[in-house]
């Protein structure tokens, strides 16, 4: 096999509760990477498609590139001769894990056409490195839900334990993007970092809830679970009418909403598709009002990460 055509998700970050220790991943958006084996030494980008020329095509700070070349040298073969082609089916900077899914399907690509000699711990310590090129600091709750699909929570940092938590098959994930620019570094730097002890320990129940929630299938806790004490009423301000958005989602029957990442994307957990794209629709609906174009997306939870594509995409689009 001298190419491979890899899907990886979009994910959810934070799950409202549990600010770089929860995510998920949704079968839609994800991104599409297109990884040849060439002769000549070195790794390159041939193209980017569909990210409108933001993304960097210089394979020492494009991000895919970059976690590919660190594979190859932590492999012993650094003079391997890698093609990327990356087809962006999200929007960058988007608070959907743009940059996490191009990376994770970068590296299960490589990982594939190598014979996997890497496991997933592997994978994801290198995939943080790439987090670091992309955003400035190693948050795992995106790359840790692209590369192993489903509910994750991230115990530790150092050392880094990731856990796979249960993943109920009825959640539908109501995800809209709104057409406002938030930078991960931005959202994390008017975050207070120093926080009452009272709010901690709020926070501690809603995250052991969530997990309890989880695993028991119960849609009510999951619901009380998704509230957020320290970090959100501080990033609430980026997001135009935020606290009004939340209200329409759950009046349509969402268990619950929050800011997906550092944002500015929004979603809400739904018990059925015909819930979230209720949710979808009232949510667009009233950004529309605020003169906010957006795009939305409805998903099931995406169980097993990246996965093989059959076939080359003719030219461009995939
Ligand atoms: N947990 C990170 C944050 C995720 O909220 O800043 C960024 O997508």
């Amino acid at each position: 096999m001298q190419s491979i055509r890899v899907f990886a998700p979009a994910t959810v970050a934070n799950i409202v509760c549990g600010f770089d220790v929860l995510g998920f991943a949704v079968n839609a958006p994800g991104d599409e990477v297109i990884l040849r084996i060439i002769g000549p030494p070195g790794v390159r980008i041939r193209a980017i498609h569909g990210d409108g020329g933001l993304l960097p095509l210089d394979p020492c700070r494009n991000t895919v590139s970059a976690v590919v070349m660190r594979y190859l040298e932590q492999t012993g073969d650094p003079g391997c001769g890698v093609e990327i082609e990356l087809f962006k089916k999200m929007p960058v900077g988007s608070g959907l894990g743009s940059s996490a899914a191009s990376t994770i399907a970068g590296l299960f690509a490589i990982n594939t056409m190598k014979g996997n000699p890497l496991g997933q711990s592997q994978l994801l310590a290198i995939a943080l490195e790439g987090e670091r090129i992309a955003c400035g600091q190693g948050h795992a709750d995106n790359v840790a839900p692209a590369l192993l699909g489903g509910f994750v929570l991230i115990r530790s940092y150092e050392p880094l334990d990731v856990i796979r938590l249960h993943t109920p098959a009825h959640l539908v994930c109501a995800l809209v993007h709104p057409q406002i620019e938030i930078q991960t570094r931005d959202a994390r730097r008017i975050i207070k970092k120093q926080i009452p002890l009272s709010d901690t320990v709020r926070q501690m129940g809603n995250v052991g809830a969530m997990v309890a929630g989880l695993y028991q299938e119960d849609d009510r806790l999951i619901s009380r679970s998704m509230q957020d004490v320290i970090i959100e009423p501080t990033r609430a301000v980026l997001i135009p009418g935020f606290y009004r958005l939340r209200e329409i989602a759950l009046e349509q029957g969402a268990l619950g909403f929050g800011i997906s990442g550092s944002g500015p994307s929004i979603f809400a957990l739904a018990a059925s598709r015909g819930s979230a794209q209720m949710v979808v629709e009232a949510l667009r609906k009233e950004l529309f009002r605020d003169g906010i174009d957006s795009e939305g997306y409805v998903s099931s939870v995406n169980r097993e990460g990246p996965s093989i594509l059959e076939g080359e995409p003719a030219s461009g689009e995939p």
